[in-house]
């Protein structure tokens, strides 16, 4: 893993950029996407920078269940308003969270995946080391699936909700096996509500129980942190 540690989420914003720009220049053209308030400065850097992704393909890692385009509070309305409103991608696939059958609706997007190889992943994380909504104990073999989220995680988003009962209880997300299948994976923490997942994701033991700690067996990862999101890990970085 090539851990960079960085003074802040602005500059971390602008490594991310350079990793997007470097991977593009070396001929990738399906881009993984993640929601959430982490990935934010990288976009903000896209947005300003002259990269064009219309030639290329983004595929989102996750939605919630019964939300839709319009609602503010769906990944499918972030990604517009904080990507591909300025930056617009000539295909963008996101699992449709008003999916009157999920079953289906879960094999679409393992299609979609199929079809797509992805070669940059970009992920947050979850204060419990989830990835995507991929809740510890979430099988490391899974493909996209329905996610019970767990308290924690509606915890910590409820924060964009106006009321915690509005955050949905149920989420689609790519699994476990899809995300591992990127040819590259870029993940960014900030903050020091991120620094144990974080030891954990890179000193801890490869366990079903930490999520993103089976990047450990990823081949091409990197992984930007903030000094406080660092402030856990023994090592020297
Ligand atoms: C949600 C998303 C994740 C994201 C996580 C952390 O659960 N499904 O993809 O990584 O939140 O969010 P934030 O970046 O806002 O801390």
């Amino acid at each position: 893993m090539n851990v960079i540690v960085v003074q802040n989420a602005e500059e971390g914003g602008r490594e991310g950029y350079k990793i997007f720009r470097n991977a593009k220049e070396n001929g990738a053209t399906v881009f993984g996407l993640a929601t959430g308030s982490t990935p934010l400065t990288t976009y903000a850097e896209l947005c300003d920078s002259d990269i064009d992704f219309s030639d290329c393909t983004s595929v989102n890692l996750d939605e919630y269940v019964g939300l839709g385009p319009d609602d503010d509070q769906s990944y499918a309305y972030f990604m517009q308003h904080n990507l591909f409103n300025q930056k617009p991608f000539a295909h963008s696939y996101i699992p449709n969270g008003l999916a009157n059958d999920i079953t289906k609706e879960v094999s679409r997007y393992d299609q979609v995946l199929a079809d797509n190889p992805v070669d940059l992943q970009i992920l947050g994380i979850g204060r419990n080391g989830h990835i995507g909504f991929n809740e510890p104990g979430t099988p490391f073999n899974s493909k996209t699936h329905e996610v019970q989220l767990t308290q924690s995680t509606i915890d910590a988003n409820s924060r964009f909700f106006a009321n915690k009962e509005d955050v949905p209880r149920s989420a689609l997300s790519m699994g476990m096996a899809s995300i591992m299948q990127a040819k590259s994976i870029l993940l960014e923490a900030y903050g020091d509500a991120k620094a144990d997942a974080i030891a954990q994701t890179i000193e801890g033991p490869v366990t079903e129980n930490v999520p993103a700690s089976i990047l450990q067996r990823h081949p091409n990862v990197t992984i930007i942190v903030d000094e406080a999101a660092a402030s856990k890990l023994k090592g020297q970085y």
